[in-house]
């Protein structure tokens, strides 16, 4: 019989997205794929891929949808708490999906959930199918949480998770934290962020007991930060589909699982200007900036006289209807493209594209990275900051100066714009950004590590009794 995966994703782009790349591998190796989104998402994904859906494309990939347990009218769209929410009570509905399945003479083999997904555990256990984790964040996160949940638990870090903004954390082969910029200060309340701690450690407890955790990230890049003693991290990534990451792919062929309208138009765009002229500004789906940040931003791109395309999503300062200073349209039209939502991954691999000011997340870093795109590092929160240090720990990234100051001033923005564009700095993260494109092309190609770590998980799956 034809093995049947469930891949249930954290509900939020930065891991739904990675995921169904994961899912069109799957399909492409025959697997059966079901791919459930909460009933908002999922709606939202019909929405915005017309005429582009799997079943469109001949894709094995089925498309199915849960209902969450958020009370009507709550944020479902850049609030980390009420993701998290969603997904610490998804398992009842979780479970009459299955019992619906299964009633009409379906076998599911194996269940691929994301790591943060902790009652998926129980209830494939409840069924009898494996479990296997998806984490779509870097290596040096999951190896990060892994020895700080380690040392809490053990006591010789707070067992709340919490630390002195100035207190720096150390572990082997990973780069220093200072307290601030710890990944689960998601809110100004203390007991919300030691709530999110615990998830954290309960995720990693879970993540332990499952079949495999397979990683978006690659094995000559991280393979060195995870330690022996934690459950392995199976590097799988980019999981990008290979078309992309020879930079051949058309928007026709391609279903997204956007969540936001995609402006097309800055393709077109992007046709009319010269290779590597132009500076993509993006803070990913979630991060908030507060209106003096955003204006400093504006005020600074404009400051920079270079060709920019500017994701300012509508929600960017945190209510509806991101403002722009005033003027600001008419005086930047001729060199400034400003879009609410970019196809990114084609914007990435457009050869006018010269560097990314990013905010670091992995998915973002992964995609610039697998196109040799050099990064201006903006971490903003979360596994953010670790990841900042993490690139430029690879050489493919400059830092933005004073990252702590809130605002981050507009000159300093503009410099480091400047110097990443510019400037021989630019030029040297360029070359090593190439170098890193051309090692992740390597790792998924036949034969290359992620390939070979693939391969085996199909295999493993391929083996399971159905
Ligand atoms: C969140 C966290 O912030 C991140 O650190 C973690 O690793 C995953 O979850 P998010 O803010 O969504 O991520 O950023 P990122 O991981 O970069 O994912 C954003 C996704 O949205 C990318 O796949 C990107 O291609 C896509 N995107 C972004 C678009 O398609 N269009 C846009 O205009 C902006």
């Amino acid at each position: 019989m034809q093995p049947h995966a469930l891949l249930l994703p954290y509900p939020e782009t930065g891991h739904i997205n990675p995921l169904m790349q994961l899912a069109k591998h799957l399909a492409s190796q025959g697997i059966l794929v079901t791919f459930v989104n909460t009933q908002y998402n999922h709606q939202r994904i019909l929405q915005n891929n017309v005429g582009r859906l799997p079943a469109d494309l001949g894709l094995p990939i089925r498309l199915l949808d849960i209902p969450d347990t958020l009370p009507d009218g709550e944020n479902r769209d850049n609030d980390l708490y009420s993701f998290n929410q969603i997904i610490l009570n998804i398992g009842p509905a979780l479970e009459n999906l299955i019992d619906k399945l299964t009633a009409a003479g379906e076998e599911i083999t194996c269940l691929i959930s994301d790591a943060l997904a902790v009652q998926t555990l129980a209830v494939a256990k409840k069924y009898g199918i494996p479990r296997v984790a998806f984490w779509p964040p870097s290596g040096s996160a999951y190896a990060f949480f892994s020895h700080f949940v380690h040392a809490a638990t053990q006591g010789t870090l707070p067992r709340n998770g919490l630390l002195q903004p100035d207190e720096i954390v150390s572990f082997p082969e990973l780069p220093s934290v200072q307290g601030w910029k710890l990944p689960w200060l998601i809110a100004e309340d203390q007991a919300i962020n030691e709530y999110v701690f615990g998830s954290v450690i309960q995720t990693m407890e879970v993540c332990a007991q499952s079949e495999w955790i397979l990683g978006n990230c690659v094995h000559e890049l991280e393979g060195s930060v995870i330690p022996s003693h934690f459950k392995r991290l199976t590097p799988i990534g980019p999981v990008l589909p290979s078309s992309t990451l020879q930079r051949a792919s058309a928007k026709d062929n391609l279903f997204t699982t956007s969540l936001w309208t995609e402006e097309d138009s800055c393709l077109q765009w992007l046709d009319a200007q010269k290779p590597k002229s132009v500076l993509y500004v993006s803070l990913g789906s979630i991060a908030i900036v507060d209106k003096d940040q955003f204006h400093e931003l504006a005020l600074a791109l404009e400051a920079a006289k270079l060709a920019i395309l500017w994701v300012v999503r509508d929600d960017l300062t945190g209510e509806k209807g991101t403002q722009l200073p005033e003027g600001f349209l008419e005086r930047t039209q001729e060199r400034m493209k400003i879009v609410s939502w970019s196809p990114q991954v084609l914007v990435l691999s457009h050869s006018a594209i010269g560097g990314f000011l990013t905010h670091c997340g992995w998915n973002s870093s992964m995609e610039a990275l697998s196109m040799g795109v050099p990064l201006l590092l903006w971490p903003q929160f979360a596994d953010q900051y670790i990841n900042a240090d993490t690139l430029a720990k690879w050489g493919v990234g400059l830092k933005m100066t004073d990252a702590r100051q809130k605002p981050v001033g507009r000159e300093n923005i503009t410099a480091q714009v400047g110097k990443l564009m510019l400037e021989h700095e630019g030029e040297v993260v360029r070359a090593r950004a190439m170098e890193v494109r051309h090692l992740m092309l390597k790792a998924v190609e036949e034969g290359g590590s992620s390939f070979n770590n693939l391969q085996a998980f199909v295999s493993w799956m391929k083996a399971l009794p159905s």
